[in-house]
């Protein structure tokens, strides 16, 4: 394989595949867990429970694995200065949008754990649907590549 990685560049790709499938994971759990949790009463053991097990989701599994998969994903990037290729510029679009819907999950978790939540059920369960939607179009656009 050629580019700086050389050799290594399987490695790191075996590397960003077992982190993306923790990161989706943990993505497709923690909405979840915020359906459930607006069911919970403000201050009950229920409530404080879930309050542990977002944290838990968030801080030990989804926020080390997604810096695990675009580190590993960038080094890919870059052996393969995959910047020139159409399906690559559809992934990274994709990408993008669910790190910021990352973000958001870290906010309405922070809501959550202030006793401050402000969004339904329903807004929960439709967000639960979108990181598996994406998770669809990357794996295409990463595996199939159209274009
Ligand atoms: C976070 C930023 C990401 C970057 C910069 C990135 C970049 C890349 C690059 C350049 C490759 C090609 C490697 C090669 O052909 O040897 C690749 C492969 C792959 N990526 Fe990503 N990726 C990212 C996120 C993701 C996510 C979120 C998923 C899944 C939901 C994903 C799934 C895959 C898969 C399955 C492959 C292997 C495809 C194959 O070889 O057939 N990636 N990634």
């Amino acid at each position: 394989m050629a580019g700086f990685l050389g050799e290594a560049h399987l490695w790191v790709k075996a590397l960003h595949i077992l982190a993306v499938i923790a990161w989706m994971a943990a993505f497709l759990y923690l909405p979840r867990l915020f359906v459930y949790h607006c069911r919970a009463e403000t201050g009950s053991k229920q409530s404080e429970t879930f309050k542990v097990m977002e944290r838990r989701l968030l801080r030990g599994i989804m926020n080390p694995s997604m810096i695990v998969a675009w580190a590993a994903g960038l080094a890919l990037m870059v052996n393969l200065e995959a910047w020139t290729d159409g399906w690559f510029h559809v992934k990274a679009t994709a990408v993008v949008v669910l790190t910021v819907l990352h973000m958001m999950a870290a906010r309405w978790r922070r809501d959550f754990a202030a006793d401050a939540n402000r969004h339904s059920e329903r807004f929960f369960r439709v967000m639960n649907e979108v990181p598996a939607l994406l998770m669809v179009v990357i794996v295409i656009m990463a595996v199939v590549r159209p274009f």
